[in-house]
Order: structure tokens, then C-alpha cells, then sequence
């Protein structure tokens, strides 16, 4: 995400990846509650940050009391998981609150900016915790293979992303890794984002059906699996993008450590536990229907269950917190239990 000379942000449509690397322009905060929505951007960092300049974007218009009210409530609308918007949104708003009218646009720009900077450099410092949490993995001769289910890569963030950020790390060190990258249906966030994400990085990698990490699993051939997450609990449960939850379980099984990458703004000390926290239900048709491109070069969406037949779709899924051997947060490596996260800052 980078803003341009003329005061809007630009990001990539992610609908449209790994087929086409479209620009998209948000200049109003319809065109980024519109984005959030349809998820042109997505990933719990992104969706924080261009709700805090869809904040900004609105003030310039109108920026008494009740259009501060106004906007938030229509950003915070767009997707109910991931706290990252609301807490971005919270925090743009308790910037500008105090301030008269006329100066609150510039105020709930500056902010956006200095949280987005604050991402990057939490990102950075999830990865260097991970990475040093990892090198004893390293067994020398072969790559270190990590499993990461969904996209928390630079795509769902600002840069490195959360899971991905040791990832990326590694590749600039020189260390040599290897990502099993579960496809993550219905909307392929890791065939589609993560896959072209690590591509572009000159990442290995290796996309796999989702049901197949078990068996890679049990066969010895994931060292650690990584994911992120788009709230933690106060008792350590993560919600993160459905299919995490039996990635973990089967990690359990076999003995390979459940790492979750956690910024400090996806952390929400007022929700007990992972059963409080509201689970996305999107369209039927994500899970009905998919998108391709064909061998001529068309991007074609076909049906792939019987017309008669009823979907659904939830989003997201809850991992109990005794199932995840490390939260990695910017302030460093603890337990998921309610103590380590009472103790963060
Ligand atoms: O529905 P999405 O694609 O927004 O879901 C994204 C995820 O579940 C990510 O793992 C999470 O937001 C962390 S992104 C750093």
C-alpha cells in the first residue's frame, strides 16, 4: 500500500490476483469500504490500516462529531472478525476527537501513516522472534519446511505481513526454506495470494490441496507450521481463517509446533475466549463456485456442486489456545494463556 501525490491510497486488487497485478485506487471512504467488503484488500493489518484512511478520507469532507461517528460505524461494518479495524478505527478517532473540525482530516491522516509505519516495523520484529524461535529446526543440507494455511504475507499487511514475515527474512539472509502453502478454500487466499506473494519473492514453495497437511504431517515433512490470526482472545484462543483450527490439531498429533504470529493490535484482552469473538459467514456462492483462468486466457467462473445442493460458508474458525505452542508478538515469544497475554504490553 503506498499513497500518491494527490492524497489517496493505492494497494493491489486482490480479487483479481495471481492473474492480473491490477492497481486500485481509494480515494473516498466508499471506494475503501467498498474494498474491505469485497475484499479487493484483506487480511486483518490491511483491512486496519485502509479503514483508518477511509477514516481520514471521510474527514475531509465532513468532520463535525456525528460525521466521526458516522464513518466509523459504516467502516466497522464491512467485516466483523478481524479487530484490527476496529481497533485502527478507535485509534484515528481518539486522535481527532479533541481537535476542532477543520483540523481533523490532516490529524487522521498522520495517524494512519504512523500506524502503518508501526506495522511495518512490528512485522519486522515478529519475524526476527520467529526466526530466532526456528533456527534450532534448522537441520543443515536441507530447507526448513514450514506449513502456512491462508495469505498473512506482505499482501494482508504493509510489508513482510505477520506469518510470512520470517519467511521473508530467511530469503534475505540466505536461508534456505520451503513453504507447503495449503490452498485455503474457498477463496484460495494461499493458491491464489500466497503462492504469487512468494513467487514474486523467489520463495520455494509448493501449494497443496488443504486436506493434505496431515499426511505431510505424519510422514515428518513440516518442521513448524506458521499462521496468523485476525483476533486472539484473552485466554490465548486464535481466530484466524477457517481450516486453522484442524492444522493445528493435526500438528498437535504429530508433535510439530503451532506458531501464530500475533501483532499487538490483533490482540483483544476484552474478549474472554475464542466462542465470544463473531465468525464471518460469507456468500454460499465462494464455496458453490470458483474462479480460474482457462488455457485460452479467460477468467471464468464455474459451478461445482449440484444446483440442488445448499452451501455455507464461515469464514473463520477458533483454535482452542492449548493447541498453539507459541504466540509471536512484536514484544517477543510467549505462551497463549492468559497470564503471557495479561503481561504483554
Ligand atoms: O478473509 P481474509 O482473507 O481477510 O482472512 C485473512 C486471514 O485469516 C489472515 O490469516 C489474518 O487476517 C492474518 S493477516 C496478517
Amino acid at each position: 500500500m503506498w499513497l500518491d501525490a494527490a492524497g489517496r491510497v493505492t494497494t493491489l486488487d486482490q480479487t483479481v490476483l495471481p492473474f492480473e497485478k491490477r492497481t486500485l485506487t481509494l480515494a473516498s471512504i466508499d471506494d475503501c469500504v467498498r474494498a474491505i467488503a469485497t475484499m479487493q484488500v484483506r487480511g486483518a493489518p490491511l483491512i486496519g490500516a485502509v479503514a483508518a484512511y477511509g477514516l481520514a478520507l471521510s474527514l475531509r469532507r465532513a468532520a463535525a462529531d456525528e460525521d466521526i461517528v458516522k464513518a466509523c460505524s459504516t467502516l466497522a461494518a464491512t467485516r466483523p472478525t478481524a479487530v484490527n479495524l476496529r481497533w485502527a478505527l478507535e485509534r484515528v478517532r481518539r486522535r481527532v476527537e479533541p481537535l476542532a473540525p477543520s483540523f481533523r482530516a490532516a490529524a487522521a491522516w498522520d495517524e494512519a501513516a504512523r500506524l502503518c509505519d508501526e506495522d511495518v516495523a512490528a512485522n519486522r520484529a515478529i519475524g526476527e522472534h520467529a526466526l530466532a524461535l526456528w533456527r534450532p529446526m534448522i537441520v543443515p543440507g536441507r530447507p526448513l519446511r514450514i506449513l502456512t494455511h491462508c495469505n498473512a504475507g506482505r499482501l494482508a499487511a504493509i510489508a513482510y505481513g505477520t506469518a510470512l514475515a520470517p519467511i521473508h527474512l530467511a530469503r534475505e539472509r540466505g536461508i534456505d526454506v520451503h513453504v507447503w502453502v495449503d490452498e485455503t478454500r474457498p477463496r484460495n487466499q494461499g493458491a491464489a495470494l500466497t503462492a504469487w506473494e512468494l513467487a514474486e519473492a523467489g520463495i520455494a514453495h509448493t501449494v497443496i490441496a488443504d486436506n493434505a497437511g496431515g499426511l505431510l504431517m505424519q510422514r515428518g515433512e513440516v518442521d513448524v507450521v506458521i499462521v496468523g490470526c485476525d483476533r486472539v482472545a484473552a485466554n490465548g484462543d486464535v481466530v484466524n481463517k477457517v481450516g486453522t483450527y484442524l492444522k493445528a490439531l493435526a500438528a498437535g498429533d504429530n508433535g510439530v509446533p503451532f506458531h501464530v504470529a500475533c501483532p499487538l493490535s490483533t490482540l483483544d484482552r476484552t474478549t474472554p475466549d475464542g466462542a465470544s469473538v463473531p465468525i464471518e459467514e460469507r456468500a454460499a456462492r465462494e464455496v458453490s463456485h470458483i474462479t480460474g483462468r482457462t488455457e485460452a486466457g479467460a477468467i471464468v467462473e464455474v459451478r461445482l456442486v449440484p444446483e440442488a445442493s445448499a452451501a455455507a460458508n464461515p469464514a473463520f474458525d477458533v483454535t482452542p489456545a492449548r493447541l498453539v505452542s507459541a504466540l509471536i508478538t512484536e514484544a517477543g515469544v510467549c505462551a497463549a494463556d492468559a497470564a503471557a497475554i495479561a503481561a504483554l504490553p
